[in-house]
């Protein structure tokens, strides 16, 4: 597992038609996508997979935005996954991302920052079973 990582194009990037932009970006920085998805999660859904920010100021903030619209949710597989995608990704808070990451193009707040990635290694394994059986990833089979 430790060359995955999971990662979700967010509602607002959903939303602002990103999501094509987006997925280039992933295939041209060489990340595999092992599955994928569009869901639009539920609130309960949602509480479950930030349960990590449980009790955080802006959990609330966060479930509400992270169910209210599709997005899509990706197993993604690179040498050093998670981060590398956190490379591409940018920092959390656009505000202070680098250029050319993901965040610095697509997003517009730190609570609308367009793109998901796991923090850790154990974090990626969970984060990707709360979507993903094995089998429907496609190294799996
Ligand atoms: P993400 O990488 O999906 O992980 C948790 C999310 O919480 C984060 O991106 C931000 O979109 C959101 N968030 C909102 N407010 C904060 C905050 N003050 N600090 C960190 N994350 C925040």
């Amino acid at each position: 597992m430790t060359n995955r990582t999971f990662a979700i194009i967010k509602p607002d990037a959903v939303k602002n038609n990103y999501s094509g932009n987006i997925i280039d970006h992933i295939l041209k920085f060489n990340f595999k996508i092992l599955a994928a998805r569009l869901t639009h999660m539920t609130l309960a859904q949602a509480e479950g997979f930030y349960g990590i920010h449980k009790g955080k100021p802006f959990f609330e903030e966060l479930t509400n935005f992270m169910s209210s619209g599709p997005c899509w949710v990706l197993a993604l597989e690179k040498e050093n996954a998670v981060e590398e995608w956190r490379k591409t990704i940018g920092a959390t808070n656009p505000a202070d991302a680098d250029e050319g990451t993901i965040r610095k193009m697509y997003a517009t707040s730190l609570g609308e920052n367009a793109v998901h990635g796991s923090d850790s290694n154990e974090n990626s394994a969970i984060e990707i079973g709360f979507f993903f059986s094995d089998a429907e990833l496609i190294a799996c089979q």
